[in-house]
């Protein structure tokens, strides 16, 4: 039998033609994957090496901290141009320089909590990629205080906003996505896991030294899509430079990863399996790529790759990121547009959030350099291990609080792409799985393991907070309190 090299990658990479796909988090992995097989770069890293618990504590290296006197004030937004009348919390939004001889810099958008934000943690929000924009995913679609209305000039607000119970940061990470920026382009070209989490850590350290109200605080990181591999790698960076007694300790207590891209053979197997436990693929595929493909292998078969075509092409034209949603029919933005309601789904929200943040005036408001913002762009990547879970197994040896959820209509990384990952933990569970609910329907499903909780999202796609924008609050409202949601 021929043996095709590298192949897995490209045609997961046509799946974005096959589908229509919009440039998107996961389109990026496709090609950081495609790009890494072809390279072969040392993957086996040092990730899952270092104990946390040993207190020799080999990495030491001083962070970079630059001044931030007067910083957090100029960064202050009087008001986003077309945002709602009543806004009733702080945003600021500026850059963070973490590397000054580069002129490397980092932007953020934070908004406070309207009420009680003294009282309430700081969370830290990422979006994948890699090279997609936590600012326009995270914030303008997901779960930020506002969405842009069709018009792509004006704002509505999101009354279930993560900020209803904590104190949220959106980072464009790492250098060359949104706003963010670096004078030295070459940072362009060598970016990879370890720079993103040296760099998210090295803004989070200067950001509170910006804000030193917060230093104290709880904090804790959540994203989806390939910052399944930022969130745990930023985390296992927070336990381990925090040993450095004189460098300032982040207050990290624990991490929420939703639809993440954690392992790569159970995330491609998993993908397969839903299409064809959700009806997109037929039987003859599902038992064709059973047989002759195996996933932990570089080297795919002929047949293993036909069979995968085979399933890109039975799906038909479908939002591989949320299978039973509409797609966007039109680009044109629509000029007399009441306003939105985060409750109508509008799977064209990209478009109006792309014309925002493109408009002059709005780059201003954001305090960001002059920008032709996109919402995600291509890094050259060097580095990206074919699996974290030796580094959320350290995590949870830690003893922080770790969490994986996912929208159960995500077809790209799916729920079953993540029972598999998290499968191979072999953790013993405390609490079965059963329902929980919101407003008195279910909102998913919830086990409980030994050091780790995973929640099912019902109806929601890739977007977690985007399609289910109650059902998110609920579920992150619990993992903040440390409390299982609802169950009744
Ligand atoms: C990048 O270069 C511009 C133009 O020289 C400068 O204004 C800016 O401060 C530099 N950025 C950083 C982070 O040093
Ligand atoms: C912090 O620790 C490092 C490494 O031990 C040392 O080189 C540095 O001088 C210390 N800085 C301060 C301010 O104590
Ligand atoms: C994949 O194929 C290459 C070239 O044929 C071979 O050198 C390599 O050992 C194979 N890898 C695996 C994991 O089988
Ligand atoms: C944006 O792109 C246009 C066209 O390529 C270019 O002329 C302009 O200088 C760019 N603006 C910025 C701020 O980079
Ligand atoms: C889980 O159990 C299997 C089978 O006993 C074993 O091969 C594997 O190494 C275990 N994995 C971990 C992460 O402990």
């Amino acid at each position: 039998m021929e043996v095709l090299k590298n192949q897995t990658w490209l045609l997961l990479f046509l799946f974005c033609f096959l589908i229509l796909c919009k440039a998107n988090q996961i389109d990026n992995l496709n090609k950081l994957l495609e790009s890494r097989r072809s390279n072969n770069p040392p993957w086996a890293d040092s990730w899952s090496i270092e104990e946390l618990d040993d207190d020799r504590n080999p990495h030491y290296s001083p962070v970079y901290v630059g001044l931030q006197d007067g910083l957090m004030e100029a960064d202050k937004i009087d008001a986003l141009p077309g945002q709602p009348e009543g806004v009733d919390f702080n945003q600021y939004g500026g850059y963070v320089t973490v590397d000054p001889k580069a002129g490397k810099s980092l932007f953020y958008y934070f908004v406070e909590s309207p009420q009680d934000s003294a009282t309430k943690p700081l969370v830290l929000w990422l979006n994948g990629g890699p090279g997609c924009s936590s600012l326009g995913y995270g914030a303008m679609i997901e779960l930020g205080p506002f969405r842009v209305n069709s018009d792509g000039k004006t704002l509505f607000r999101n009354e279930y906003a993560w900020n209803n119970v904590a104190n949220v940061i959106f980072l464009e990470s790492p250098a060359g996505v949104g706003f963010s920026y670096s004078n030295n382009t070459a940072d362009y070209t060598n970016s990879g896991d370890k720079r993103t989490a040296e760099d998210s850590y090295t803004f989070l350290v200067n950001w509170l030294e910006r804000f030193p109200q917060y230093k104290t605080r709880d904090f804790f990181i959540t994203g989806e899509s390939y910052a399944g591999h930022y969130v745990p790698q930023l985390a296992y960076t927070i336990l381990s430079k925090n040993k450095n007694t004189n460098q300032t300790v982040i207050n990290l207590k624990g991490i929420a990863i939703g639809n993440a891209w954690i392992d790569d053979e159970n995330g491609i197997k998993g993908m397969y399996d839903y299409f064809w436990t959700r009806a997109l693929n037929s039987d003859e595929t599902n038992a064709g790529i059973n047989k002759h493909c195996n996933f932990a292998n570089d080297n795919l078969s002929s047949t293993c790759a036909q069979y995968m075509v085979q399933g890109a092409r039975e799906l038909g034209i479908i939002d591989i990121y949320n299978i039973y949603a509409p797609l966007c029919k039109s680009s044109a933005l629509k000029s007399s547009s009441s306003a939105g309601s985060v409750k109508d789904y509008d799977p064209c929200s990209e478009i109006y959030v792309n014309s925002y943040l493109n408009l002059a005036e709005v780059q201003t408001a954001f305090h960001a350099k002059s920008t032709n913002w996109s919402s995600c762009s291509r890094l050259g990547w060097t580095d990206s291990p074919t699996t974290i879970l030796p580094t959320i197994q350290q995590l949870i040896a830690s003893g922080i609080r770790v969490w994986i959820y996912s929208g159960d209509m995500d077809g790209r990384v799916p729920v079953t792409s993540s029972r598999y990952s998290i499968n191979r933990l072999n953790l013993s569970v405390e609490t079965a799985w059963h329902p929980w609910y919101s407003s008195g329907e279910v909102g998913g499903y919830v086990v409980g393991y030994k050091g780790m909780t995973f929640s099912t999202v019902r109806g929601a796609g890739h977007m977690v907070p985007t399609n289910q924008p109650e059902r998110a609050l609920t579920m992150i409202s619990a993992f903040l309190q440390e409390k299982l949601p609802p169950s009744s």
